[in-house]
């Protein structure tokens, strides 16, 4: 999915302070892009599993991730919750390009399991879940060290406007559309 390719830029502080009107509109086109791509993942992954049930349960639990953290970032930032919002959309770019980990980690499984005679379609199976877990706990691990002390989970939750995070210099309002 091309338009994913600006995900990356939605996480530059530079284009965010200088650029708030684009970091919105290109984010929304990332997330029409992750929704679309969670959809057909779960279409082709639920109903042609190449990999066979094991990666359909795969696919439904991941689309379903992938769906949820789009849609609660986005809610994060429509009640003006910035540090919220920051840690679901990188859950939802984690998400969203595992499945080109997929094609890092399909090699390694493959080496590993087909002289033992694992079939083709369970190593793509594998190879799904490993990629998924990998990318989602390097993402979480990201979330963690680069959280402020002094925002636990819960105050996360409940965190105003603007609180005192490096990542993004902050308008005062919303600029205009
Ligand atoms: C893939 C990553 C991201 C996506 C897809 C995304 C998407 C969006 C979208 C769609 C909006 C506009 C929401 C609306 O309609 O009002 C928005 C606003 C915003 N985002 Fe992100 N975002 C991402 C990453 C980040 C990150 C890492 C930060 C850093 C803290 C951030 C901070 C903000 C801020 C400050 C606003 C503007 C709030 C305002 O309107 O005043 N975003 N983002």
């Amino acid at each position: 999915m091309r338009p994913l390719l600006l995900a990356p830029l939605q996480f530059s502080s530079r284009i965010r302070s200088r650029h708030l009107r684009f970091h919105r509109w290109s984010g929304r086109i990332v997330m029409l892009a992750a929704i679309t791509t969670a959809l057909s993942g779960l279409y082709f992954g639920l109903f042609m599993p190449f990999g066979g049930p094991a990666e359909a349960v795969a696919i439904a639990l991941f689309g379903g991730l992938l769906l949820t953290a789009v849609v609660r970032g986005f809610l994060a930032i429509r009640s003006g919750r910035v540090a919220l919002h920051r840690e679901w959309m990188i859950r939802t770019f984690a998400l969203a390009i595992a499945i080109s980990t997929v094609r890092l980690v399909g090699p390694v499984v493959d080496y590993a399991f087909t002289p033992r005679g694992l079939r083709a379609g369970d190593v793509f199976a594998r190879s799904v879940w490993i990629a998924w877990v990998l990318t989602i706990a390097a993402a979480e691990a990201w979330i963690r060290y680069t959280r402020p002390v002094s925002l636990s989970r819960g105050a996360l939750r409940r965190a105003p406007l603007n609180p005192p995070l490096a990542c993004a210099p902050m308008a005062p309002g919303r600029a205009p559309e």
